[in-house]
């Protein structure tokens, strides 16, 4: 199977969903699917850094996520952590950039530490920036770059008339990402709850059925040569 390489996506993003269905369907605990579904990070990442593609921001955990039961949250927290600290030396010898996007202050210490430790190990990786969208949610962002063109405009670093597109965008937590191409939703559902509201305005969307610990390379091939058929227009008319 060979990928469109001329189209394909400079910046990929992946709602990762389905690791509770696909535990239920091999009767097994809640927990095992998350398991399987951070196994399942590292071939993903895997596939993007080969084929070249150079952002790839995943979903790990939204700021709506605290409302799960607790047991499931402090089983995710260590989950995460538990991936840092196993994934950063190959990431750091593979060239990749591990960047923690979202509000990262509030997450329990040890993730933080785990966070900052790949965040400085990793940091001259070229090949793939890799984002982990952790205790992310859009409209927070959004909010959070608000507040801090605000305090600019307050303390007269900035006025009114210089608030544009680009003021709110270098404020994002992604700023000077490319905005993703390509949105990737695994389980079923049509939804992109909180996710990178601004930076997907123009991306094409790829919903599949497959649950997250299934989406192989097999699916991301699909994925990118679907992406490769679309015809992108941003809001203009055909050549
Ligand atoms: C959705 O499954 C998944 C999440 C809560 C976030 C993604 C988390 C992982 C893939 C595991 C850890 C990640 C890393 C980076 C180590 P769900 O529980 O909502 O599934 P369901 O809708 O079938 O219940």
């Amino acid at each position: 199977m060979k990928d469109d390489r001329e189209n394909l996506p400079a910046h990929v993003a992946v709602i990762m969903d389905g690791n509770g269905r696909w535990a239920r369907l091999k009767d097994c605990p809640r927990m095992e699917g998350h398991r399987r579904g951070a196994e399942n990070v590292r071939s993903v990442v895997e596939g993007c850094r080969k084929r070249g593609i150079r952002h790839l921001t995943l979903y790990a955990f939204s700021t709506e996520n605290w409302g799960r039961p607790r047991a499931e949250v402090e089983f995710l927290m260590e989950l995460l952590g538990g991936f840092l600290s196993n994934e950063r030396e190959e990431m750091r010898e593979k060239g990749i950039r591990f960047r923690a996007i979202g509000r990262i202050s509030r997450l329990p210490p040890a993730v933080r530490e785990e966070v900052n430790v790949t965040e400085k190990v990793t940091a001259t990786g070229e090949d793939l920036n890799l984002f982990l969208a952790l205790n992310y949610g859009a409209r927070s962002e959004i909010a959070d770059a608000c507040r801090k063109i605000c305090e600019e405009v307050l303390s007269a670093r900035m006025r009114p008339e210089d608030i544009d597109e680009q003021a709110i965008q270098e404020r994002l937590y992604t700023a000077g990402v490319p905005d993703p191409d390509l949105v990737i939703r695994t389980g079923g559902e049509m939804r992109l709850s909180n996710f990178l509201l601004w930076q997907l305005s123009y991306a094409e969307i790829y919903f599949t059925e497959i649950l997250w610990p299934e989406f192989g390379d097999e699916e991301l091939h699909t994925a990118l040569q679907e992406y490769a058929r679309r015809e992108r227009r941003f809001g203009r008319v055909k050549n």
